[in-house]
């Protein structure tokens, strides 16, 4: 067999995405992906089955109200209107832009605690550890084989988690981010991916790789692709801002915890951020900080926004915070309660892991044989 057969470098036709992946959050790329995504809203309330999800977190501290309405509502949305949905835990990205692992058992407990509360349902979604699936990390060697490193130099979500992370230096996992991101997307051949604009240069690294392994060693195979091109679903969510008018985020202590409890979060609005303007008005532009408020007791309330700031008038500041928190504690004590009752319940939320790892390694090992064949690899 003539050397060439076989190949030495990336397909002439496909050498580097790059360009692709920088632009992938933006402009008339941005625009077609919102478009496919308002398309296969529509898709999905026609048959949910044809879809599979696949989403996750970082088990980095508690979720808050933030995360709440800006992404775990929607996943509980599209759980229950039909869709096979898994929860990547993805203990091992904790290390991507830290040193330590922290208290991870704690944390992963947690997390599926906050899970749970909101809704999701270990009867119609798989919750699994990323440590705890060794085939789906198998992945990882032959999609590594499919990228170049000024690919991975140039993805955006990289370089800015790289600059996050202060003086660090790239380390290989964080340069690989994008490549075991694409194996939790892949094993499962999850087809949409709830995302935020943020997350798009990933998904079309997931896409780049789904591609190129069918180009690469899928033609063997006289079947379908082994991976679908998997879709982002841009979230529908809304973005809630700390307290403090920033990005809420528990670094920045401007959080409101889910498991928190009424008199925290009372406490915690009273202190939020507003401005010298007693009437009350909804213009996120030039009140950012008002209108967040606004805008969260307007989700907690399921009302328009300019509505309920019409309400407040002349209220000020504090008549709005009464609102907000009323509003807030009112919404979340449901999801408090259940909160509660699962996170001192260790057993039960062991064994939704456990079962969720279980299924988790059913399909990853499937996936890895259907990976094998396609290599050739079978022995
Ligand atoms: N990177 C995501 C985050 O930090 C978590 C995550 C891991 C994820 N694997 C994923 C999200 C796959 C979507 C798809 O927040």
């Amino acid at each position: 067999m003539p050397d060439d057969e076989w190949g030495t470098g990336m397909d002439q036709t496909d050498t580097d995405a790059g360009a692709d992946l920088e632009a992938a959050a933006s402009g008339a790329s941005l625009r077609r992906t919102e478009a496919r995504s308002a398309q296969i809203e529509r898709e999905i309330a026609d048959d949910p089955s044809r879809f599979r999800m696949l989403t996750g977190d970082r088990p980095t501290g508690n979720l808050h109200i933030g995360h709440y309405f800006g992404s775990l509502h929607n996943r509980v949305r599209l759980q229950n209107a039909g869709i096979d949905t898994f929860v990547v835990i993805a203990d091992y990205q904790v290390i991507t832009d830290r040193d330590g692992t922290g208290p991870i058992r704690e944390r992963v407990l947690s997390l599926i605690a906050d899970y749970l509360a909101v809704g999701i349902d270990p009867a119609r979604t798989t919750i699994f550890a990323h440590s705890m699936v060794p085939a789906l990390n198998q992945l990882m060697l032959p999609f590594l084989s499919l990228v170049t490193d000024s690919e991975l130099r140039r993805n955006p979500t990289v370089k800015a988690e790289l600059e996050a992370s202060g003086d660090r230096p790239m380390s290989g996992l964080l340069l690989t981010y994008p490549v075991h991101q694409a194996a939790d997307i892949l094993f499962c051949k999850a087809n949409i991916v709830p995302v935020g604009k943020d997350q798009l240069p990933h998904l079309e690294q997931a896409r780049v790789i789904a591609r190129r392994f069918d180009e690469r060693f899928g033609r063997a195979v006289p079947t379908a692709p082994v991976f679908p091109a998997a879709e982002a679903l841009l979230s529908s969510g809304a973005l809630i801002l700390g307290m403090d008018g920033s990005k809420m985020s528990k670094s920045r202590g401007n959080t409101i915890e889910l498991g928190m409890d009424s008199d925290t979060t009372a406490r915690l609005i009273k202190r939020a951020v507003t401005d010298s303007d007693r009437h009350i008005t909804y213009d996120p532009d030039n009140r950012p900080e008002v209108s967040n408020l606004v805008k969260l007791a307007a989700l907690c309330l399921e009302r328009d926004p300019v509505e309920v700031a019409a309400e407040i008038g002349d209220g000020g500041g504090g008549g709005l915070k009464r609102l907000v928190t009323a509003a807030v504690n009112e919404y979340f004590a449901p999801i408090r309660a259940r909160r509660a009752e699962v996170a001192a319940d260790e057993g039960y939320l062991l064994e939704v892991l456990r079962t969720g790892n279980q299924r988790a390694n059913e399909i990853a090992d499937a996936t890895l044989d259907d990976v094998r064949a396609a290599m050739g690899m079978v022995y």
